[in-house]
């Protein structure tokens, strides 16, 4: 039988190594500005980013995972680049992030804002290196797909909305036409700030490993599910939750009034809506993988049960 909790630390294990290597081993200066990158990159976290272009990579049939795995650490970096600047006074304000202060308590707003610059630019450079089994067009197919959805059309544009919707500025998604509803407004900001990255993830595996156009179908179908489930299972993390358990403040939502699933809808219908998104995910798979997406399945369903 498949082991989820064996296979998401065997690969989160992989992942934590080759980034602490990495780190070592780049001779960045000033000394402050790479410990401040290695001190939220370090940090730990469930790495479900760079975890879930692996399954992807392998349920698509993927072979040379050595290349594939500096692949999927670059989506980590981008990630933790996002947490970083998440957590800032400007934006969530939060003090406590993967069980320790955050990177601006520790280093200053400066710094915390260089060291999420450095990672997420360090990113794109890790994702253009080619390695000997990697078409150049492919890869560069890839980097397309993570800059789109991790900047302007994805993560970015999410931030930005859910700021503004912060600040009380109900404005249109797009910026025009009718007040979209506060249902509308809140896909809109978790499709964009979260699923969006958590897609790319998995289309890089499939794209790397040469999956048919139906198969990149289903696996972009089921990353904006899964996606979107993790960000409702975050904010109802953020209710019910154990700040111990997750590393990070609960009640940081309501604290900031943010616009949020349980906000919206209330825990029981957010909790179903998150079910609901994962019946989805799953079956998206259905019709083009087999038993090779069970890892896949099952990270599906560990979305909306997990404590942290
Ligand atoms: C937290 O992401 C930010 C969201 C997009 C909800 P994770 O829950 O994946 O955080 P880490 O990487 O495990 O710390
Ligand atoms: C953040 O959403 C999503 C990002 C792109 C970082 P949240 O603000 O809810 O994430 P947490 O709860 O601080 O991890
Ligand atoms: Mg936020
Ligand atoms: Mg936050
Ligand atoms: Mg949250």
């Amino acid at each position: 039988m498949f082991e989820l909790k064996e296979y998401l630390s065997g690969k989160g294990r992989l992942v934590d190594a080759w980034l602490r290597e990495y780190f070592e081993s780049s001779p960045v200066k000033p000394r402050l500005f790479k410990e401040a990158m290695e001190y939220s990159i370090n940090a730990g976290g469930k790495r479900l980013r760079p975890v879930l272009a692996l399954a992807s990579f392998e349920a698509s049939g993927g072979k040379n995972s050595q290349a594939m795995l500096r692949y999927a650490c670059a989506l980590e970096l981008i990630h933790t680049y996002s947490l970083i600047h998440d957590d800032l006074p400007a934006m969530d304000d939060d003090d406590l992030r993967r069980g320790k202060p955050t990177n601006h308590k520790v280093y200053g707003e400066g710094m915390a804002i260089l060291a999420g610059d450095g990672l997420l630019t360090e990113a794109f450079h890790m994702l253009s290196v080619p390695d000997g089994g990697t078409r150049a067009d492919v890869l560069l197919a890839v980097i397309r797909d993570v800059a789109r959805r991790a900047g302007l059309y994805g993560m970015v544009a999410g931030q930005a909305q859910d700021i503004l919707c912060d600040q009380g500025h109900q404005a249109g998604a797009s910026g025009d036409g009718p007040l979209p509803s506060g249902t509308e407004m809140i896909e809109f900001i978790h499709m964009h700030k979260t699923a969006q990255l958590i897609t790319a993830s998995v289309r890089m595996g499939g794209m790397l490993a040469g999956v048919a156009p139906a198969g990149l179908d289903a696996l972009t179908a089921y990353g904006e599910a899964v996606g979107l489930a993790f960000q409702v299972a975050d904010d109802i993390l953020d209710v019910k939750g154990e700040t111990a358990l997750m590393g990070k403040t609960a009640g940081s939502d309501e604290r900031k009034s943010k616009l949020t699933y349980p906000a919206v809808y209330g825990i029981e219908r957010a909790e179903q809506k998150a079910r609901g998104l994962v019946e989805k995910a799953v079956s998206s798979l259905d019709g083009f993988f087999g038993p090779g997406a069970e890892p896949l399945r099952a990270i599906a369903r560990y979305i909306i049960e997990r404590k942290s």
